[in-house]
């Protein structure tokens, strides 16, 4: 097995560049830079019939990943995610199927991991010695977690109220962890500064050309999943928008190399009311993003005020013939729960905002009954216990009923 990486492409202006280097954005235009590969020489060696014999991790698909040699590719068992079928969820919206990619059994409980794991095992064969970035939480801890199997010094800076599971987790794998009084982008200007004065590598949401990687892996399993093809539609929660363009990359370069045919899935952008810079721009009919001021919401990961990516989001969502919408945090609170009543799955606010985002699309007919539709569950919910609490009763041991304290589902709030 080898990386049929050839070189780097700006996303912008098209100017390619050596692979070979430590990159981060195009230095002719500061925009996205992706990796590209020699799919024909990839399509030969990456067959439907070789990956059968292959692990489920980040490293399945290894000739269109970044790294190129074998010893750097960096694994704490990422990926394979299951693809369950959510067919009270499904009947209930009125779907004749519906489906969850469930991230939240990753290591560190998210997505995360896909595109950090990808990027610190490349950053670490390129002879970097240092990773930073400034996170939400999920892409912290996943850093943090892949810089210590890779023998990296961590660094992260998250805002100073992000949960503090998500700190300590990062501490316990021996990162330096950096609380700023502000905002997401805040926290970037903090690490963007450190780079610039002790040469820390930064891990920033499409300032480096390799998370992206990671995260397309998810759209290469959705389509190994679906016996390579892809769903109708794919309900994503968007932040920076790394894994909405990540799948995207992943069904071109999949149609390429003769794996899917030339459908795609209708791209549809979740923002949260307060924060939902790309969905505006999408109703404005603009290609980029304006700053969205006042940023606020509970699905720390949905707070991201400005993207880097907004023409790829932007792009892949027309292209797509998808749409984007907002859904409020008490919605967002009312499909975590949701999720977890219907079918068993615990995860973040973030996934609520999907949930709730493919009943309205439902009800307000952009899709059909007959569109099968994923919903991309990028984190678990076990981060977010401060959001669920509630009471239990406290027995007595000797209690001569206990029976009467447990509530039968007929009993508690319908889902
Ligand atoms: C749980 C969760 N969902 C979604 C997102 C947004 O992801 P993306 O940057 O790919 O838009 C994040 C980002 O922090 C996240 O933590």
């Amino acid at each position: 097995m080898r990386s049929y990486i050839t070189h780097l492409e700006c996303t912008y202006c098209g100017a390619q560049h050596k692979h070979s280097e430590v990159m981060k954005t195009c230095p002719e235009c500061n925009k996205v830079l992706y990796a590209r590969y020699d799919l024909e020489g990839a399509k030969a060696s990456m067959t439907k019939e070789a990956l059968k014999d292959r692990e489920w991790n980040l490293w399945r698909y290894f000739e269109i990943m970044p790294v190129t040699d074998p010893a750097y590719a960096f694994t704490l068992g990422e990926g394979g995610t299951p693809l369950l079928e959510a067919p009270k969820l499904a009947s209930r919206f009125g779907f004749e199927r519906l489906l969850v990619k469930d991230e939240g059994l990753n290591p560190t409980g998210s997505f995360k991991v896909r595109g950090l794991g990808a990027a610190v095992s490349r950053a670490a064969e390129l002879g970097v010695d240092t990773v930073a970035m400034p996170s939400a939480g999920n892409a912290a801890a996943a850093m943090a977690a892949y810089a210590r199997r890779a023998g990296l010094r961590g660094i992260v800076a998250m805002p100073q109220d992000t949960p503090s599971v998500m700190k300590d987790e990062c501490r316990i794998y021996g990162a330096t962890v950096l609380l700023v009084d502000g905002l997401i982008d805040d926290c970037g200007t903090l690490i963007k500064r450190g780079a610039g004065s002790a040469g820390w590598f930064d891990c920033s949401t499409l300032k480096e050309p390799y998370r992206q990687e990671g995260k397309k892996t998810m759209g290469i399993e959705i389509a190994e999943q679906l016996g390579w093809r892809v769903p109708d539609a794919l309900i994503y929660p968007t932040g920076g928008g790394t894994g909405l363009v990540g799948i995207w990359k992943a069904f071109d370069e999949l149609e390429q190399m003769g794996l899917i045919g030339s459908k795609r899935p209708k791209m549809i952008v979740v923002q949260a009311e307060n924060c939902a810079p790309i969905v505006r721009a999408f109703n404005a009919g603009a290609r980029h993003a304006e700053r969205w001021e006042n940023a606020h919401t509970v699905a720390s990961g949905l707070r991201v005020p400005a993207a880097i990516a907004d023409y790829l989001i932007l792009d892949a969502v027309r292209e797509s013939g998808g749409t984007a919408i907002t859904v409020s945090d008490d919605e967002m609170l009312h499909g975590m729960e949701l999720l977890a009543r219907t079918e068993g799955i615990f995860a973040s606010p973030e996934v609520g905002s999907v949930v709730v985002a493919a009943q309205k699309l439902r009800e307000s007919g952009v899709l059909k009954e007959s569109d099968e539709t994923v919903l991309v569950s990028t984190a678990s919910g076990l981060m977010h216990t401060e959001l669920v609490q509630g009471d239990s009763p406290v027995l007595n041991k000797n209690e001569p009923n206990p029976a009467r304290f447990v509530p039968t589902p007929e009993r508690r709030s319908q889902p």
